[in-house]
């Protein structure tokens, strides 16, 4: 609610955008509620991928779209230089190792767009489409290679998925302190 005013505010006062108002405000709370809200859109998925809940494309597509929406730049943007407090986890590795942290927050929005639009491949459509079996059957993209939506979009919904796990894990393992 404070956000949706302070965007309301802003769209009548500034031109600075959304994200560096939430900075303004409180990084620190800003990126908590960016990240609930990942994680609350990751739920459904890895219940879905890990065969607890039955498959629906469209949750995927939508919760992948909602945190690419939350990824990237905005992402970015709630971690100023100098925000690591006491209520933060996020660790001062950030700040010192800032080239890879931004590079796995763009690749979070990578991944997430690759896998709203790799939704559809599920292992009963390339049952009925050759052609994309073939194509889901090749190897899945060395991790130095860089990675396109275009090629996420061809590969297996599973494979994304898997991706997008490790990028949280890969960005949390070296950047987040561990909770006790
Ligand atoms: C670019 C780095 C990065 C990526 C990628 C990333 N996170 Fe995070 N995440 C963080 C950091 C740093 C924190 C701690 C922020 C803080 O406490 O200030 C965090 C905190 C969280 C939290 C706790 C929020 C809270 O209120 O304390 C959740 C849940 C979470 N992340 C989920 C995810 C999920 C799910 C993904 C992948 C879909 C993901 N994150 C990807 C860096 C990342």
């Amino acid at each position: 609610m404070k956000t949706w005013l302070a965007s309301l505010a802003c769209a009548a006062l500034c031109a600075t955008g959304l994200a560096s108002v939430a900075v303004a405000q409180d990084p620190v709370e800003a990126r908590h509620e960016a990240m609930e809200e990942i994680g609350d859109a990751n739920r459904p998925m890895r219940r879905m991928f890990s065969g607890e809940a039955a498959y629906d494309e469209a949750t995927v597509r939508d919760s992948a779209n909602l945190i690419a929406s939350l990824a990237g730049d905005d992402l970015i943007a709630l971690f100023p230089e100098g925000s690591g407090s006491p209520e933060s986890d996020a660790l001062p590795a950030i700040w010192e190792n800032w080239a890879e942290f931004e590079e796995l927050a763009m690749r979070l929005q990578t991944v997430a767009e690759g896998l709203a639009l790799a939704a559809g491949n599920t292992e009963a459509a390339a049952a009925n489409e050759t052609s994309m079996g073939a194509l889901m059957g090749g190897p899945a993209p060395a991790a130095e290679t860089e990675i396109t939506v275009q090629a996420l979009a061809e590969m297996p919904a599973s494979d994304v998925f898997e991706m997008l796990g490790d990028t949280c894990g890969a960005c949390h393992s070296k950047f987040r302190a561990k909770r006790n």
